[in-house]
């Protein structure tokens, strides 16, 4: 017999004669002469209630079927007399797939902090919270892809190998396959003359560069990918390793480029509204009783907009005491963006033209020579959600800047091509996707909206 889901059970029109339920076991409950057990198989945050009678061959082993127990039950969908549930399930068989020690499961019937989840973070998926986060995850995933197909994009896959630092950071992760120790640097003085790919190579910081080329070819094109950096921050904000959505758009300039990232945070937030409402009620009862009041004005209301320039005045005249210093220059920092967008908006800002010397050299320089076309989008709670900019289209202002910045032309050679054969004005940004789910959960630790975190010295599962 086929398996049901419990999602599609629990939204039955009509009583089943029999039905197969596959879970785990949530609690089970002894009274005289039968058991309750509510069983999860993780399709949807509610549990499904069974009854397994004492008449039933199975019932003999009923004290095997202990929380975190996996069941494959059949059994009759009949209405519940019960509060909260509409259906409930009259056991008819019950086999026990998978026994889970009473004494030694780690996940009791009991609330257990983010930090003892995390280190159990093979079982957390079993749990309301993490099941919600995961689902929302998913939801929001393709959501975003959605978004970028009913729009005319396609989706790009760029190199996560890559020889080349986008950010121009320095904040990457070396891939060798050369011997971790006695390697000696060869005759012709290039370390990695003998490695696998004869020149150094890293993790990507981003799919930009590469998606430049191909929205230089097919117009409208969008990366949604693993992304790398190797920022010793021990924020509850980075990851070492993240998703991010690169949209990258050729004819376009910063006012379209924020148009679109508007656009895109709203759209999803919306159907994240529409179609997870269970599992944000979960979130807004527990972890945040602001969030969907907060989701849904992002969803109905415009973003604010200010300019870099702005901002600092608003900074200055805030008579707040920032740990870092406001003034013009001034790299924006999370107390920073935040007071902007949880204060003084009250709501998503975007904040544009930054000066050039704290953005990246991509970023197309500004009429008045001081400040680069570039967007940062600002969240409540969060900080930066996304940042983008018009690129610079002009050969010889791009390669100013790359001099400016201490970089080497050669390394380059192919993305200035890209001006120098049919450079037309062009613009993206990049949305961190972890970032985006703790907005729509209000799950304050990155760590908890990703599966198996990677940051400074956790790499376990
Ligand atoms: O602002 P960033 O560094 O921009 C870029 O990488 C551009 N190349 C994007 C583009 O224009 N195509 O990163 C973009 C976003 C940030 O706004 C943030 O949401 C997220 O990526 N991000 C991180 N998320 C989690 N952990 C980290 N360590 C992150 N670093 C950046
Ligand atoms: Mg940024």
């Amino acid at each position: 017999m086929q398996r049901t889901q419990i999602v599609d059970a629990l939204a039955a029109t009509a009583p089943q004669p029999v039905i197969r339920l596959c879970g785990w076991v949530r609690t089970r409950r002894d009274a005289k002469g039968f058991s309750f057990l509510e069983i999860n198989d993780g399709s949807c945050l509610a549990n499904i209630q069974a009854i397994v009678d004492e008449g039933i061959p199975a019932y003999a082993n009923i004290g095997a079927v202990s929380t975190g127990a996996a069941v494959d039950i059949t059994g009759e969908l009949v209405e519940s007399p019960g509060k909260g549930q509409k259906w409930e399930v009259r056991v008819q068989t019950l086999t026990l797939l998978g026994a889970a020690d009473a004494e030694t499961y780690p996940l009791q019937k009991k609330r257990h902090s983010d930090e003892f989840l995390r280190s159990i973070a093979h079982l957390r998926a079993r749990t309301n919270k993490y099941g919600a986060a995961f689902r929302i995850r998913s939801e929001a995933a393709f959501a975003i892809h959605e978004f970028y197909r009913e729009r005319g994009f396609f989706y790009v896959h760029t190199p996560i190998l890559t020889g080349s630092d986008c950010e121009g950071a320095g904040e990457m992760f070396r891939v060798t396959t050369l011997p971790v120790e006695g390697s000696v640097t060869p005759a012709s003085g290039n370390r990695y003359e003998n490695d696998f790919f004869g020149k150094e190579c890293n993790l990507t910081v981003s799919g930009q560069l590469e998606a430049e080329t191909l929205a230089l070819g097919l117009g409208k094109v969008y990366t949604f990918g693993p992304t790398f950096r190797a920022e010793n921050s021990n924020t509850p904000r980075h990851a070492a390793e993240f998703w991010m959505i690169e949209p990258e758009v050729a004819f376009a300039d910063l006012e379209e480029d924020m148009n679109l990232a508007e656009d895109m945070t709203r759209t999803v937030v919306r159907r994240i509204l529409d179609r997870c409402a269970a599992d944000l009620d979960l979130f807004n009862r527990f972890v945040d009783t602001t969030l969907v009041e907060r989701l849904r004005q992002i969803a109905d209301e415009p973003f604010a907009r200010c300019s870099y320039t702005e901002a600092i005045e608003l900074l200055l005249k805030s008579g707040k005491k920032f740990e870092y210093p406001v003034s013009f220059g001034l790299d924006l920092q999370t107390e920073h963006e935040r007071y902007l967008a949880e204060e003084h908006f009250g709501k998503p800002v975007i904040v544009y033209n930054y000066p050039k010397e704290i953005k990246a050299f991509y970023m197309r320089l500004n009429d008045d020579g001081r400040t680069v076309a570039a967007m940062d989008v600002l969240v409540p709670r969060i900080g930066e959600l996304i940042g983008g900019s018009q690129r610079e289209e002009r050969l010889d202002v791009l390669e100013a800047r790359i001099n400016e910045m201490g970089q080497n032309l050669e390394d380059y050679w192919w993305y200035l091509d890209l001006r120098r054969f049919g450079s037309v004005p062009h613009a993206g940004f990049g949305m961190g996707f972890e970032r985006l789910l703790m907005l729509l959960t209000g799950i304050t630790n990155i760590r908890d909206v990703i599966p198996f975190p990677r940051t400074p010295g956790n790499l376990e599962f």
